[in-house]
């Protein structure tokens, strides 16, 4: 299927592994010049497919980077036509043992570089009368997980600034919607389990199963699947959606709405 993203200009965040590089890679493959933005970057410019993926440093949790972004990407590529806004996961710990500090550290890495991205690229974006956006997310903000409160609670405050940034710049050609992963095997979650079973005396393979049995599909998700899907949310194939979430989780979310 062609997502006709050719000659794009894509932003990509939390893009040097994981779900941010897959959906980096996606958008190359398809044509696109990406943008891909980490703390650490020991790539270089790199063609894919008929696209391309280049690497900048960029500190997400520091006041003011979102916006400097969107601002670089402007001025050296001329326009915007897809933000993708990942941020790095939260600490998981019980609510009760968490401090002040760990709320202010998630809002710092989590809602508040989201908030800069897609005001800037907003802007940038109903200047030029098009573009799309897309923001990964979690299931988690649909059914929250044991020690997720951080994941979950600015989760849905991003989802509730998605849906209305969606609403305020659809008449002005800009789509705006997330897409809500599920256990994907990247980085992030082999610490998770790793984590798990020091806690437990266990070890990596039994969490790991543990969180399997939890799925309905029986197996965590690839993060080229993550990638693949906000690719094609970013493109203009689902044209109809705005403020709209897409969920990839293998079945885990056990509401039916
Ligand atoms: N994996 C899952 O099962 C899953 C499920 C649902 C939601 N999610 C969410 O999806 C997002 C990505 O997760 P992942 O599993 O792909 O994680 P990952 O494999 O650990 O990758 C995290 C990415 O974030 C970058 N990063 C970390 N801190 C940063 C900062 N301060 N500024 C800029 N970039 C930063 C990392 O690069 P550097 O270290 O080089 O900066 C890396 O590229 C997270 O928000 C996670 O909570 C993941």
């Amino acid at each position: 299927m062609d997502l006709a993203l050719n000659g794009k200009v894509a932003l990509v965040t939390a893009a040097s592994r994981g779900i941010g590089r897959a959906a980096a890679e996606r958008l190359a493959s398809e044509g696109a010049t990406v943008i891909a933005a980490a703390r650490s970057q020991d790539r270089e410019t790199e063609e894919v497919g008929r696209g391309g993926i280049v690497p900048v440093v960029a500190d997400l949790g520091e006041a003011g980077a979102g916006s400097a972004l969107v601002e670089q990407v402007r001025e050296e590529h001329g326009r915007l036509d897809v933000l993708v806004a990942n941020t790095p996961g939260p600490k998981l710990s019980p609510a009760l043992e968490l401090t002040w500090e760990d709320w202010t550290g998630a809002h710092d890495a989590m809602l508040r570089p989201v908030v800069e991205l897609m005001t800037a690229a907003g802007r940038v974006m109903v200047g030029q009368g098009s573009g799309a956006m897309v923001l990964v997310s979690s299931s988690w903000v649909r059914q929250p997980a044991p020690a997720g409160v951080l994941s979950a609670a600015y989760r849905s405050a991003q989802s509730s600034f998605v849906k209305s940034l969606a609403g305020e710049i659809a008449p002005r050609g800009v789509r705006v919607n997330q897409v809500l992963v599920g256990a994907t095997g990247t980085e992030r979650m082999e610490n998770i389990l790793r984590s798990k079973a020091e806690t437990n005396g266990t070890d990596r393979d039994t969490e790991l199963d543990r969180v399997v049995a939890d799925i309905p599909l029986g197996r965590w998700g690839e993060a080229h699947e993550i990638g693949d899907l906000i690719a094609f949310v970013a493109s203009d194939l689902p044209g109809f959606s705005t403020g709209s979430s897409f969920v990839i989780d293998g079945g885990a979310i056990r509401s039916a709405h």
